[in-house]
């Protein structure tokens, strides 16, 4: 079914509107991407800045017979839009976007703050970083300034000023990124004189009193008890640990300083650019900044994609969570999963798509053929509204020559191309309903960066973190196939039939009341080891663990122990029919009051021991996984768990083949994604249509290697 160009504009504010963007904005903008009927952006990321001026107008035509709608632009292109302080120069941006518009194609403003101009840090040369060594940064690279200098904030704003009072009524402009990849960094946080002072400054702002502040960090700790605001040490080395609160706090501080940089300029252009939308991508799950600050003011949630680069970057690694090939699906589909979930499930975008090979000194393979096109899907079928292609060329110089885009460095097609080409061309045959509907979820996965952030301050085990266990546990439940979200502790959690908690570490009391009247009202909470051991201060709570759940989980910890090279078996007599499993990196002792024993240790000092319990609260059941479980125990018990809480598959589908469902109204699809290279044999319940191919499927259907169905649910 082709959409109308009246459908298209429409569908448009539609789409925009669910992201409670301003439709006066997109009315705007729309005629001038009237030659495409897509209700979904489609671009390419595009640098002028990098192409002979004499190559523009082509590029321009072969995008638009390329398809797409939109480019994002300028995010790197300071040195040349002020080429020396104060002295502004648009004109050449200006003729760019004219031409782009001449060829219906919108445009994405970045502003340029992540790569300052050398004559900027020549003259302030305080603006760069200091690494948790003490050490200075140095020019040359991108991402090298502290977020709390205020020089480096008064320049920023200064040029996105400029660029907005440009840019906020010609035509074709839609929208700004502000900066580019918060979260990329070798170096995720500052530790310099001027962050210092913001950090005393925030303290004040926090505690009030230095007395409240000395009691939440336990400062009598070492003779660490702080007299004066300005005797607070930021943690750098100083022969022995930093004390914990101090370096929680301290991470919270390094998020808070990045979330206010940023929202300086969204201030502004919310002023100057009313009709614009405004979002900034990142880097999906890397948690250095506290995403769901970040985009709490901003239009919507925009991240960057590259899963060969993954794979790049985990060959020859061992993982002893898996193959690494499943590792890598794991994480790509939790990415959009957490983007999706960072504004509550609102439609999100990608802003740079993997479209080729892709690294800088070495690079990923080629995608074999259809995973571009899977990738694709696969960010509609987690709730994407848009796809920016990174990059429509292939640069020739800078430190990116092997990042391969559309075009390559000869401006020949790119082995992607056509692939690219075809999928733009077949989102159009969708239609406006499945690509504005919603991702449906009946789980989801907590990710507390207060966790996130505490436990490497403490891992307990030299081997313990956050993230991994997170991956571990969202990649073991996600075979459900019932969807899944990422959410905050303090979230609502009645939307959902079970909720897991991987390595819950820190507990606030909102947060365990949110989760005791979700068990109350009749949900199903799954937390894993190391429950409540640290209130929000990061001091350990005073009562037996898990602390403020106690209750809830009808156990306390007998004890808590990192395992090393013997690791004890786990005995999983509740689950019948289950082998023995393994403990990995933990094991959380249980002794129930009144919860049922679901799993023991076994060959432990604690052999006999209850491992996992199950305990009825109310309406609603709350588990304990005590051990950290082999990736196939947890993926045995915490299907199981789901199942009993009503999380049934809807298909029975093979490893590798990942399933969403989207709705809208009354309506719902089904997209399936094979990501192996081989085909695999659906089963469907029910006939349906396949709205890619227009062919009617029934009983056993086959899903071609990397292949795709959408499917409407009756
Ligand atoms: C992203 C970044 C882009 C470009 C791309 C390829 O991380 O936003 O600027 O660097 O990766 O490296």
């Amino acid at each position: 079914m082709a959409i109308s160009r009246r459908d298209f504009l429409s569908g448009a504010a539609v789409t925009l509107g669910a992201v409670s963007l301003r439709t006066p904005m997109w009315a705007l903008a729309a005629p001038n991407a009237a030659g495409s009927s897509v209700p979904l952006l489609v671009g390419v990321d595009y640098y002028p800045d990098q192409t002979p001026e004499s190559l523009w107008e082509e590029d321009a035509r072969m995008m638009a017979d390329f398809g797409i709608t939109n480019v994002r632009v300028a995010e790197f292109a300071w040195a040349l839009m002020e080429p020396s302080e104060g002295k502004f120069d648009f004109a050449w941006l200006q003729r760019s976007i004219e031409i782009l518009r001449t060829h219906n194609i919108v445009v994405i403003l970045g502003t340029p703050s992540a790569a300052p101009p050398p004559w900027l840090t020549a003259k302030y040369p305080e603006v760069v970083m200091v690494n948790a060594q003490g050490l200075p940064l140095h020019p040359g690279g991108r991402r090298f300034t502290c977020p709390s200098n205020k020089t480096y904030w008064r320049l920023s704003l200064a040029i996105a000023t400029e660029m907005a009072r440009t840019f906020a009524e010609t035509p074709g402009v839609i929208g700004w990124q502000i900066d580019n990849e918060f979260t990329l960094s070798d170096t995720p946080r500052c530790y310099c004189d001027f962050c210092r002072a913001g950090f005393q400054a925030w303290l004040r702002e926090k505690y009030g009193t230095l007395e409240k502040l000395n009691q939440n960090w336990g400062t009598v700790f070492w003779s660490q008890k702080y007299t004066d605001f300005a005797q607070i040490p930021v943690p750098l080395p100083s022969g022995g640990d930093p004390n914990p609160g101090l370096a929680l706090d301290y991470d919270r501080y390094q998020s808070y300083a990045n979330v206010s940089f940023m929202e300086e300029q969204l201030t502004m252009l919310r002023q100057k650019c009313p009709r614009h939308f405004i979002t900034t991508n990142n880097v999906g799950l890397v948690d250095y900044i506290n995403q769901r600050d970040l985009y709490a003011k901003l239009d919507f949630v925009a991240f960057d994609n590259y899963p060969g680069f993954f794979k790049m970057l985990m060959e020859g690694q061992p993982n002893p969570e898996g193959s690494s090939w499943e590792a890598i699906l794991t994480m790509v589909a939790m990415g959009h999963d957490f983007g999706r979930s960072l504004k509550g499930g609102k439609p999100f975008m990608i802003m740079e798509e993997q479209s080729g090979k892709a690294g800088q000194r070495t690079f990923s393979a080629q995608p074999e053929k259809g995973q571009l096109r899977l990738w694709t899907y696969q960010a509609v079928a987690h709730g994407a509204m848009g796809v920016n292609y990174f990059r429509w060329d292939t640069a020739t110089f800078g430190a990116e020559e092997y990042w391969h885009g559309i075009l390559n460095h000869d401006r020949s097609p790119s082995p992607g191309f056509e692939e690219i080409r075809q999928t733009i061309k077949e989102l159009k045959t969708l239609g406006r309903d499945v690509l504005q509907s919603q991702y449906v979820a009946e789980a989801a996965v907590i990710y507390d960066y207060d966790c996130s952030w505490a436990v490497p301050i403490q891992p307990g085990h030299p081997k313990l973190s956050y993230l991994p266990q997170m991956v571990k546990w969202y990649g073991t439940l996600s075979p459900s196939h019932t969807g899944i979200d990422i959410i905050v502790p303090g979230a609502d959690l009645s939307p959902y039939k079970i909720v897991v908690a991987p390595l819950p570490y820190v507990m606030s009391e909102a947060q365990a009341q949110k989760i005791r009247d979700f068990v109350r009202n009749g949900g199903t909470f799954v937390a894993g080891f190391r429950l409540g051991v640290k209130n929000e201060f990061s001091q350990i709570v005073r009562t037996p663990l898990p602390g403020l759940l106690t209750d809830v989980m009808g156990v306390t910890v007998e004890d808590y122990v990192p395992i090393y090279s013997e690791k004890p078996a786990v005995k999983l007599s509740g689950f019948s029919g289950a082998p023995d499993g393994t403990c990995g990196l933990w094991a959380d002792v249980l002794k129930p009051s009144t919860a049922e024993v679901l799993a023991t240790y076994t060959n432990f000092g604690y052999a006999g021991k209850p491992a996992i319990t199950r305990n009825s609260f109310e309406k609603g059941k709350a588990i304990y996984i005590g051990p950290d479980l082999d990736p196939m125990s947890l993926a045995r018990v915490l299907r199981t768990l789901a199942a009993s809480a009503g999380v049934q598959p809807l298909l029975d589908l093979a490893t590798g083949v990942e399933m969403t469902i989207r709705q809208a109204g009354g309506k719902r699809w089904i997209f399936l994604l094979n990501q192996k290279p081989d085909a695999q044999t659906v089963k469907l319940t029910k006939p349906a249509t396949d709205l890619l191919t227009g062919q009617s499927r029934s009983g056993e259907i086959e899903l071609g290697g990397y292949g795709v169905q959408v499917l409407p649910m009756s």
